[in-house]
Order: structure tokens, then C-alpha cells, then sequence
């Protein structure tokens, strides 16, 4: 789990990013559930967390509040993004960005040159989202959601030296 803390400023007070710990994961829960038609349960991310030598998960707190967070796995010099969401009513207000660019430059002095990710096709607002930060569609899944493939997205380049 990285030690990064960071703080911006957002019209309702300073957002801080910093590595999620267990006590956010009721807060997590019910933004994924907002989120995604296919939630993780909350057992998922405690088990992510206590137990997954391999993960690293954010949050973005504004006043305190859970309001955005970041999941991801890094092997070697690669790093899978497991999940990302944001509350609904705090979108479009680049919390997104600030979790991802944090994420780079943590993965990036870890070592890390490569992140790929699964996204819905239907998600236009996150394929957007991956392409801005020059994620493309390396190939898909099959079946991989139940009701539909996901695209594979990848970025190759990851040189984040902030
Ligand atoms: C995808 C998601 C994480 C984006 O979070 P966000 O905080 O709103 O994103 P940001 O404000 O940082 O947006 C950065 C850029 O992404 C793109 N983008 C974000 N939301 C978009 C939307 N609804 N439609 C089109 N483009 C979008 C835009 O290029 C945006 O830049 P702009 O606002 O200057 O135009 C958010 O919509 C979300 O939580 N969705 C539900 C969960 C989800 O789909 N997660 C991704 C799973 S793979």
C-alpha cells in the first residue's frame, strides 16, 4: 500500500487522496453499488485489503467523506486498475483524474511501465475517461461482464515523474 497523501482543493473544501483503510469500506460499497451493474460486495474489498499483498486501493475524501476511490493490482512492471468509481452527485469535477494521475506516479516509482484494464463497451463515460490519459482498446473479452464483452485498454507509457 503506497504512503502518497495528497490534497486539492474543490469547491466544498480540500480533497485528500490517500490509501484506503477498512473503516471506508461501508462508504466504498454503497459508491460502487451506485456505480456498477455488477458490484463487488463489500466482503470483496476487505478481503482486496487485508489480504491481497498485491493491491493498492485510494480513496478521495472531501471533509472527511468518502467520495471517490481507486483499485488496482501491480505484477512486476505491470498494473491492472481493478476498479474506479466516483459518487454520482461528484462527477465531472476531475476527482477521477486526480485518483488516476495518483495512482501513476505511485505505480511509477514502484516501477511500473504498463496499465491495462476491462471496461464495458456501453461505458462511454469511462472509455473516454481512459482514452483522455492514452488508454487504447488492445482487445476483448468474451462474456467477460454477463451481459456483455469487455474491451481490454492499455497504456504503455506510463512516465510520471511529478
Ligand atoms: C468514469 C468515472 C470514474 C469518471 O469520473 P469523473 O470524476 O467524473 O471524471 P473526471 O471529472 O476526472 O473526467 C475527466 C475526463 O474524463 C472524460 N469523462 C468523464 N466523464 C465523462 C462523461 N460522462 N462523458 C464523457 N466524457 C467523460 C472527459 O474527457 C473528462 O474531462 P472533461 O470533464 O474536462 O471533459 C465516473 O463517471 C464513474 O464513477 N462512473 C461509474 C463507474 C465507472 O464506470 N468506472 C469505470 C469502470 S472501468
Amino acid at each position: 500500500m503506497g504512503e502518497i497523501e495528497h490534497e486539492y482543493i474543490h469547491k466544498n473544501g480540500p480533497i485528500i487522496i490517500e490509501p484506503m483503510v477498512e473503516a471506508d469500506i461501508y462508504a466504498v460499497a454503497a459508491i460502487e453499488l451506485e456505480s456498477f451493474k455488477d458490484p463487488w460486495p463489500l466482503e470483496s474489498f476487505r478481503t482486496e485489503l487485508l489480504y491481497n499483498q498485491l493491491a493498492s486501493y485510494y480513496v478521495a475524501r472531501i471533509n472527511g467523506v468518502v467520495v471517490a476511490y481507486i483499485g488496482a493490482w501491480s505484477i512486476l512492471d505491470e498494473v491492472h486498475i481493478t476498479t474506479l468509481a466516483v459518487e454520482k452527485k461528484y462527477r465531472r469535477q476531475g476527482i477521477a483524474s486526480l485518483l488516476l494521475e495518483t495512482l501513476f506516479v505511485y505505480m511509477h516509482k514502484q516501477g511500473a511501465r504498463y496499465l491495462t484494464l476491462e471496461v464495458r463497451p456501453s461505458n462511454r463515460a469511462a472509455r473516454n475517461f481512459y482514452e483522455k490519459y492514452g488508454f487504447k482498446v488492445y482487445g476483448h473479452r468474451k462474456k467477460y461482464y454477463v451481459d456483455e464483452d469487455a474491451l481490454i485498454m492499455t497504456k504503455d507509457d506510463l512516465n510520471y515523474t511529478v
